[in-house]
């Protein structure tokens, strides 16, 4: 029935079905599709690995909402065979997925055999279903050893990072199709160093573009290695942004909003392509500055072989007397997680990266919504998840038409997992997850992702 038709004679629009304009790029073969998973969020499996961040960050009270950890998640340790059946009958063509550092290497800098075998299984299953491996090295799970060094504020972290690199690219050898030195720098620097709502849950305004900068060098450091090791993967490094809105068009808000897009998001890209950070850093305090040796930028600006974009939603600021912005509460509709719901930034953050740099291919590695699922009778019916996900589709659809060049999609995530400082409370899964039984069940929304991809 024809959607206005139904309108009229007032029955409930159900798209359940994902669809892209039938001259989309997006329909074509070449254009990868994929869902994404995190270590930390997924694996349990804590006794045969070492400790890392996360797992101290877990162990202190009041910092996971729900009090939840690490240990079990979706026992994805035991349950990765089932899992990788799971992908394949999704019928994507790629599965993103991190390495847990602290399950590979040991504190004496060696590879544990043990860690490594277990991954280079998940990555001979996927290659014998031709499922494209894109490996991240780092997704937030610092080993704790290091932490106690220092973590990211100690710049001996990159060097070890560097050596992680070396070590797991020689022994995955051609099981990978794209590495990611990081995922979302900013999370790890931002949220972990200066904020403190994620692990090691450090709080100072001294600390986050120190943070920032040791892991940008490690980045730099490890794509040097992996063209060594690994020159025929992908090789490149995945940033989350938040594109940053001006509460009104008056010229304070204008620039408060300008401030904010520095601070948050081309703190992480900037340097990657232009060699140097945004100017807003002369307005710092020079406490807060990042130590920058010599020699650094040109580590830095490695040159990669793709992006990878995660976006979930916009921010929007005003100006502030004290403050150089003041983030605003967002306006609806959100998501469960409390995220605005605003497909129109994504295009337009697409564009203006394409415009503001000299961008080599780009994936959207992350793109997603928590809602707040219900399962009755084997079925989740998530429709809310379903219109986010063709809402963001097109969006990323009209960037290309744009001209950006966008290589691939990945939905985040596989399935429902540990949400860092929202603990289980949140689902973000196209599958959902019984976190009693471990049992998985095929969203809605994952079944018109699978009809999308089948149906190219
Ligand atoms: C991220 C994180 C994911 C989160 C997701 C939703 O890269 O931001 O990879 O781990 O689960 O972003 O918050």
């Amino acid at each position: 029935m024809p959607l206005e038709l139904a309108k009229e004679i007032g029955i409930p629009l159900m798209n359940t079905k994902l669809t892209l304009p039938a001259h989309s790029k997006m329909l074509s073969k070449d254009f990868v599709y994929g869902v994404a998973t995190a270590a930390f969020q997924i694996e349990g499996g804590k006794e045969s690995r070492l400790p890392c961040i996360w797992d101290t960050f877990c162990d202190t009270p009041n910092k996971v909402i729900d009090g939840s950890n690490g240990e079990i998640a979706c026992d994805h340790y035991n349950l990765w065979q089932d899992d990788v059946e799971l992908i394949n009958s999704l019928g994507v063509d790629a599965y993103r997925l991190s390495i847990s550092w602290p399950r590979v290497i040991t504190e004496s800098g060696e590879l544990n055999q043990e860690g490594v075998a277990y991954y280079i299984n998940i990555l001979d299953a996927l290659k014998s279903k031709k499922i494209k491996a894109y490996v991240t090295l780092y997704h937030w799970d610092l080993p704790q050893y290091l932490e106690d060094k220092g973590g990211w504020l100690n710049r001996e972290t990159a060097y070890n990072f560097r050596d992680y690199a070396d070590l797991i690219s020689i022994a995955f050898g051609n099981r990978v199709h794209s590495y990611a030195t990081l995922n979302e720098p900013f999370c790890s620097a931002f949220l972990g160093y200066e904020l403190g709502v994620h692990a090691p849950g450090i709080v100072g305004k001294e600390f986050g573009k120190k943070a920032a900068h040791h892991l940008l060098l490690a980045h730099g450091l490890a794509m040097e290695v992996l063209a060594k090791n690994s020159p025929k993967t992908l090789n490149g490094i995945v940033l989350n942004f938040t594109p940053a809105y001006p509460e009104s068009q008056s010229p304070a808000d204008i620039e408060a909003a300008a401030f904010a897009d520095d601070y948050f998001n081309q703190w992480y890209i900037k340097p990657l392509f232009d060699g140097e950070y945004p100017k807003i850093m002369s307005q710092l305090p020079v406490e807060h500055h990042p130590e920058i040796y010599e020699g650094d930028m040109d580590i830095i600006t490695h040159p990669m072989d793709f992006l990878g974009i995660n976006f979930y939603t916009r921010a929007i600021y005003r100006a502030d007397a004290d403050e150089h912005f003041l983030q605003i509460d967002p306006p609806e509709p959100l998501t469960d997680i409390g995220w605005e719901i605003y497909p129109k930034a994504f295009t337009e953050l697409l564009v203006s990266l394409n415009k503001k740099y000299t961008l080599p291919p780009i994936y959207i590695t992350e793109n997603g919504a928590a809602m707040a699922d219900k399962i009755a009778e084997g079925v989740v019916n998530d429709q809310d998840r379903i219109d986010y996900y063709q809402e963001h589709l097109n969006a990323v659809n009209d960037a290309i038409e744009q001209g950006v060049k966008v290589d691939g999609y990945f939905a985040w995530s596989l399935m429902d997992n540990f949400e860092w400082a929202e603990g289980y409370l949140k689902r973000f899964g196209i599958v959902y997850v019984d976190y009693e039984t471990q049992e998985r069940t095929i969203k809605s929304s994952g079944l018109a992702y699978k009809s999308l991809i089948g149906n190219r």
